[in-house]
C-alpha cells in the first residue's frame, strides 16, 4: 500500500516523457517510399505528403506578363547608362524592369534599385549588384546546361520577392566555445545549415568558396600516407547534409550507400550534383564574392564576406528548383549576353 503512489506517479512521469519522445523523434504518418534503386539495395526516397504539398504551395512561379515585341528603335536611342539592356527594344527594356521588380523589390518598388528621379544613376548600390547579377544569370544559362539544362534560372529562383535571397551563407566567426567544442572547422553548435547535427556547419568556405577536394575514402587499405583527417571526413558530412537539405532528399537519392565513392553504383543525379557544385563556386568566386567591396556592411557575413551562394539558395528544399518550371522560356533578355 505503501509504495502505491510513488509507483503510479512514476508511471505517469515516465509515460508523459514517453509521449514527448515519441512526438519529437518520429513523424506524423503518412510516411511513404519509393525505391529508386535495385531490391534489396535500400535505395529508397522517404516522403510525407503533408509536407509535400506545402513545398508545392510555397513553390509556384508568377505568371509571366505577355510577351514584348521585339520591334521599334532599341532602348538604347532613348536611355542613357543601358550597356547591358540597350539593344533589347524599348518595350522589352520597360518589361523586364517590371519583371526585376516583382522578383527581388516588390515593396521598395523601382526606388529598390534606382535613385528616385534618376534612373540612369548608378549611385545605388543595389543597381550595380543588379547588372552583375543580370551577367551571372546569363552566365548560369549559357555555360552551366550541364546543371541547369535547359529549364534555366531567372532572378526569382533564388530571391522570390526577396531583396536578398532567404538562403545564403557567409564564412563563420571563429567560435568563443574552448575545449572539445572549439574547432577550427566550426562544429558542435547544431545549426540546421547540418540538418541540426555536431558537424562543421561551415563546409562551404572550403567546397563552395574554396576548391578543396570532397574525397574521404582512401583508395588503399591501411594506407600509412592516408591523405584524409577526421576533420576532412566530418566537413565532407557537413557538405554532404547541406545538400541533401537544399535538395528535399535522402543520401540514397545520388549514392549507393553500400559505396559512396563508387560512381558506377551512383545515380544520375550525382553527375548533376558534381557540375553542381563547380557552379556554385563560379558564382562564388566570379560574380558574388568580389561584390563585398560595394555591399554596406549590414549586407555582409561576420567576417567581412558577401553573402555567398550554396545549393539552397536556389533548391529551396526541392530536386528541382521551382519543380522544374521553365519560367526562363518567357525572358529571353536573361537567356545569353546579347551578340553585339
Ligand atoms: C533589381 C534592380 C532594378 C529594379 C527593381 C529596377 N531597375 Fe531599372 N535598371 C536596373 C539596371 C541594372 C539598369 C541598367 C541596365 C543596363 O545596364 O543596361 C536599369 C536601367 C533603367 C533605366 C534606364 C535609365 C537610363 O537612362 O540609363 C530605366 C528607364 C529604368 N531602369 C526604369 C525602371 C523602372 C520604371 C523600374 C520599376 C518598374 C525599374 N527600373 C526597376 C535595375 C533595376
Ligand atoms: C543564384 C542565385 C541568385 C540569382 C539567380 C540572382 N541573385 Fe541577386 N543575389 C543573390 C545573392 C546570394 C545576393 C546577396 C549578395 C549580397 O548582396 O550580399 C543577391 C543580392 C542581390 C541584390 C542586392 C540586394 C541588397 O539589398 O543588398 C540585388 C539588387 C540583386 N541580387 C538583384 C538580382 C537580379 C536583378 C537578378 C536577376 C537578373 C538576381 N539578383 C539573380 C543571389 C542571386
Ligand atoms: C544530390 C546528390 C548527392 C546527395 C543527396 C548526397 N551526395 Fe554525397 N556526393 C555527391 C557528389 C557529387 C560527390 C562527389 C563530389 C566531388 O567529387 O566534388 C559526393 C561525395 C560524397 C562522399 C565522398 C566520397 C569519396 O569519394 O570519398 C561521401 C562520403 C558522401 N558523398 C556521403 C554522402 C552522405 C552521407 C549523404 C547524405 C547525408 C550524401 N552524400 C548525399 C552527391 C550527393
Ligand atoms: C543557380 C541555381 C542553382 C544552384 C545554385 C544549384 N542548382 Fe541544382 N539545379 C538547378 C536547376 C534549374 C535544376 C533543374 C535542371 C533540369 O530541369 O533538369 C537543377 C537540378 C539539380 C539536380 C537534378 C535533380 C533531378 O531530379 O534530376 C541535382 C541533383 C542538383 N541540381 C544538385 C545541386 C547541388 C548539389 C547544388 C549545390 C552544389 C545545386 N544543385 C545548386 C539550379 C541550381
Amino acid at each position: 500500500m505503501k509504495y502505491r503512489f510513488p509507483l503510479a506517479l512514476a508511471a505517469l512521469i515516465a509515460s508523459f516523457f514517453g509521449v514527448i519522445f515519441v512526438l519529437q523523434a518520429f513523424e506524423r504518418p503518412p510516411v511513404h517510399s519509393t525505391q529508386n534503386g535495385f531490391r534489396g539495395t535500400g535505395m529508397l526516397q522517404v516522403a510525407n505528403p503533408r509536407s509535400e504539398a506545402a513545398l508545392w504551395a510555397r513553390n509556384q512561379v508568377p505568371p509571366a506578363p505577355e510577351a514584348a515585341s521585339t520591334d521599334g528603335d532599341p532602348a538604347s536611342s532613348i536611355y542613357e547608362n543601358v550597356p547591358l539592356l540597350g539593344h533589347l527594344s524599348i518595350e522589352q527594356f520597360g518589361r523586364i524592369m517590371q519583371a526585376m521588380t516583382e522578383w527581388v523589390s516588390p515593396e521598395a518598388g523601382c526606388n529598390g534599385c534606382h535613385v528616385e528621379g534618376d534612373f540612369a544613376s548608378n549611385a545605388n548600390y543595389r543597381k550595380q549588384v543588379a547588372r552583375r547579377m543580370i551577367e551571372m544569370v546569363r552566365h548560369v544559362n549559357s555555360g552551366w546546361a550541364s546543371h541547369v539544362q535547359q529549364t534555366g534560372v531567372t532572378c526569382y529562383t533564388c530571391h522570390r520577392g526577396r531583396q536578398v535571397p532567404e538562403q545564403v551563407w557567409s564564412a563563420a566567426p571563429e567560435q568563443g566555445a574552448r575545449g572539445m567544442a572549439a574547432s577550427p572547422r566550426m562544429q558542435n553548435r547544431g545549426e540546421p545549415s547540418v540538418g541540426l547535427t555536431s558537424l562543421p556547419h561551415d563546409p562551404f568556405t572550403h567546397y563552395l568558396s574554396g576548391a578543396e577536394n570532397i574525397r574521404l575514402q582512401s583508395p588503399a587499405a591501411l594506407a600509412s600516407t592516408a591523405p584524409h583527417s577526421v576533420q576532412n571526413a566530418e566537413s565532407v558530412y557537413g557538405l554532404m547534409m547541406s545538400i541533401s537539405g537544399a535538395l528535399g532528399v535522402n543520401c540514397t537519392f545520388c549514392h549507393n550507400t553500400r559505396a559512396f565513392s563508387a560512381w558506377n553504383e551512383s545515380h544520375g543525379p550525382r553527375l548533376t550534383a558534381w557540375h553542381g557544385i563547380r557552379m556554385v563556386r563560379d558564382l562564388n568566386n566570379t560574380y558574388v564574392g568580389p561584390l563585398r567591396d560595394i555591399l554596406p556592411a549590414e549586407r555582409r557575413g561576420p567576417m567581412g564576406d558577401a553573402l555567398q551562394v550554396n545549393c539552397a539558395t536556389c533548391h529551396q528544399g526541392v530536386n528541382r528548383p521551382l519543380f522544374g518550371a521553365a519560367m526562363l522560356r518567357d525572358y529571353p533578355e536573361l537567356a545569353a549576353p546579347a551578340a553585339r
